[in-house]
């Protein structure tokens, strides 16, 4: 018995010292320590030894098991360095090889000058609301002093989807639909952005572009307040040193009403190309509420006044930028898109 262990261990030694390979070494010990390995194999003939040499047998067999497995895990610990050192050096990392770029993601420029306009209004103490790009004529023209066949229906190119029903051609609709709500009891101090469209299509016109629509109603507001206000966004949206002046126009739900320009960002108001030559840019139209649209929304005149304006941020982007055509920006070209990032 002891003969069979001492040169059980002398294989067990003779077979690790051979294996080159984690496999190899993997293989020695599946078939000398595994469950049905030799040294378990050699335990069953314990049963044959006589008793009072069964101590002292069973422990020698249980040392030499100690044993193999220390040499065998020192044997398998080499091997699975020296495989790891082999792979290292066959992969050949370069750490000086230029990563690999990973696209982020951006706001588009519409969005990021919305948001911009937007965080304008809310410090001046603004509420933002949204509403239904799909309008019904009453609310889209006929709440707000547009008739049946009043011309002004001709500047609005209309897209109908039934007589009744229509996309709405600007954000006033919106106007009418917060004075008349029951949610909301002036004072209201509101900005509205959103989708319109338009049947219109060049390099300054796009079927679809965007608005926002601002309306103030209170006690005793007038055409300064308005400018105040919209001095205060021409600043923080295009410079410092922006002007603002007021030139008379006409829209059916305000009265007065005026068409707004800023002095030109490009040439600081000494007239270029951008602002042909006369140092002003349009940018939108307001005015104050015509007393009969407050009329029809439920609200009393002679208590309340307000102003009202509507202004198209693809047109604010443009002369921000110096953009000189719209199409660009439905475009979805990333060349275009990634400047603004
Ligand atoms: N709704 C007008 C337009 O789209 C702009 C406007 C809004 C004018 C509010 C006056 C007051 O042209």
């Amino acid at each position: 018995m002891k003969q069979k262990l001492a040169k059980l261990s002398e294989q067990c030694l003779a077979d690790s010292k051979k294996a080159v390979t984690s496999e190899q070494i993997n293989a020695v010990k599946i078939k000398y320590l595994g469950r049905n390995g030799a040294f378990s194999d050699l335990m069953k003939y314990l049963k044959d030894v006589p008793k009072e040499e069964k101590p002292e047998m069973g422990k020698l067999i249980n040392d030499a098991r100690v044993e193999a497995e220390t040499v065998i895990g020192e044997i398998e610990r080499d091997i699975l360095k020296k495989e790891k050192e082999a792979r290292l050096a066959a992969e050949k990392i370069d750490v000086t090889l230029p990563g690999k770029e990973v696209k982020t993601g951006g706001l588009h420029p519409l969005t990021i000058v919305r948001n911009q306009i937007l965080d304008t209004f809310i410090s001046m103490g603004f509420e933002v609301v949204e509403g239904p790009e799909i309008e019904t004529d009453e609310f889209c023209f006929q709440k707000l002093n547009i008739p049946k066949d009043h011309p002004a229906r001709d500047m609005q190119d209309t897209f109908y989807i039934t007589d009744n029903i229509v996309l709405r051609t600007h954000t006033s609709p919106m106007q009418a639909r917060v004075m008349e709500s029951k949610d909301r009891k002036p004072p209201l101090r509101l900005v509205i952005p959103g989708k319109v469209y338009r049947s219109d299509d060049d390099a300054t016109h796009s079927p679809m572009f965007q608005q926002i629509e601002g309306l103030v109603i209170d006690k005793k507001i007038s055409l300064c307040d308005l400018k105040g206000t919209l001095e205060e966004f021409a600043k923080s949206v295009f410079s410092k040193e922006t002007k603002v002046r007021f030139r008379p126009s006409y829209f059916p739900f305000t009265e007065p009403s005026v068409e707004v320009d800023v002095s030109c960002s490009i040439c600081g108001g000494k007239g270029c190309r951008i602002c042909k030559g006369t140092g002003w840019i349009e940018i939108l139209g307001a005015g104050i509420v015509n007393p009969q649209v407050l009329i029809n929304c439920g609200l009393d005149p002679k208590e309340y006044t307000g102003y009202a304006f509507g202004l198209g941020i693809e047109r604010v982007t443009m002369i921000k930028y110096g953009i000189p055509d719209m199409r660009i920006f439905f475009e979805n070209d990333e060349r275009f898109i990634k400047l603004y990032k």
